[in-house]
């Protein structure tokens, strides 16, 4: 089922992904900027569906719809073991964004140790611990934004890549949060905005985002950075994270290496901008993060509409890890993190 025009809201602001009378309203972020079509998911089938093809998408924003399709799989059957095949098959869809996994398993502890409750009361209880999850992300974009614009100077001109916003979580967004609190400031001259190929999530959707906000943008194409740091100001390259591992290395959308390779050339610092859900204790360094490749069609045949020729293959990677020597600092709602990254990294909230 399909809604036109009412964007989703979550404590009274924008949220791509909301739980309400026991389903799931999502903003098909496929369709956008075109389009702002919610759609109404009410099995974890439909949700798993949707994180696969990315009508919901960014690490954080995965895990609050995953915490969410937990809640549909309890109220579906709140067995364990059937909880626990859930949670296995909404754990595969994306296999970078660790968020996802964190949030699962936050539903699984929650769900173990509700062993003897009646049904109706295991839902209830997992219903909240989702809306926590969500309401956590919320805060932690709010303080990663003030510790985040700390960081730039005054008429602030900086580079992002892919979408952090608030459609890729459940606030403001993370290294959009930034982004957003320098404006709230006053303290923001201009944001460039990669388009994002193969997916275009600069182009569709921080250009939304920016528009929404008022905030004075120009997009670029990914290849333009090189110019763009040789022959403009840029205080600082801002980017996201799907998965940080121990020693500071940072998985983030495909490009974000060759922006932080430019960065440290033209000595611009580069952020690593993500809430402590983002960072994996299991992953001492960024060799350990399991990289998702996706379809070539996506590369090929961007929307639909074939670019190369039909004989033509192509290689997909979603994401690329840069090493932690190039990342001037990592923001999480604790604070800006320095080099060491084990030392100085905190560990995160393990629920
Ligand atoms: O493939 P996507 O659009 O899910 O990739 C998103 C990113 O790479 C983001 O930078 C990251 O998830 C952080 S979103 C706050």
């Amino acid at each position: 089922m399909t809604d036109r025009g009412r964007l989703p809201q979550f404590d009274g602001v924008f949220a791509p992904v909301v739980y309400r009378d026991a389903a799931i309203d999502l903003l098909d972020q496929t369709l956008l900027p075109e389009e702002e079509t919610v759609l109404r998911l009410a099995t974890v089938d439909e949700v798993a569906e949707a994180i696969r093809v990315m009508r919901v998408r960014g690490a954080p924003a995965i895990g609050v719809t995953a915490a969410y399709g937990m809640v549909l799989a309890a109220a579906a059957d709140p067995a364990i073991e059937a909880m626990e095949r859930a949670a296995e098959a909404l754990r595969t869809t994306r296999p970078t964004a660790v968020n996802l996994a964190w949030a699962l398993d936050r539903m699984l502890r929650v769900r173990r140790r509700l062993d003897t409750d009646p049904s109706e009361s295991i839902v209830e209880q997992l219903l909240a611990e989702a809306r926590q999850i969500h309401a956590e992300d919320i805060a932690a974009n709010r303080a990663i934004g003030a510790a985040g614009a700390d960081l730039l100077p005054d008429d602030a001109v900086v580079l992002t890549i892919c979408n952090t916003g608030a459609l890729a979580t459940g606030g403001i967004g993370t290294a959009y949060g930034v982004i957003r609190t320098a404006h709230e400031r006053g303290r923001l001259q201009l944001a460039y905005a990669c388009e994002t190929r193969p997916r275009l999530q600069g182009a569709r959707l921080t250009a939304w985002e920016l528009l929404r906000d008022g905030i004075p943008f120009r997009l670029l194409a990914d290849g333009a950075a090189g110019a763009l740091m040789a022959t403009r100001r840029i205080d600082a390259v801002l980017v996201g994270a799907d998965r940080i591992a121990r020693n500071g290395d940072t998985a983030n959308k495909i490009g974000t290496y060759a922006l932080a390779v430019l960065a440290g050339h033209h000595r611009v610092p580069l952020y690593a901008v993500a809430p402590t859900s983002t960072i994996d204790p299991a992953s001492p360094t960024g060799a350990a993060i399991p990289i998702e490749e996706r379809n070539a069609g996506e590369i090929l045949a961007p929307r639909g509409v074939r670019l190369a020729p039909s004989a033509a293959d192509a290689w997909n990677p979603a994401f690329d890890v840069t090493p932690a020597e190039l990342v001037a600092g990592i923001v999480t709602e604790r604070g800006v993190h320095r080099p060491p990254y084990d030392v100085s990294l905190p560990g995160r909230d393990r629920g």
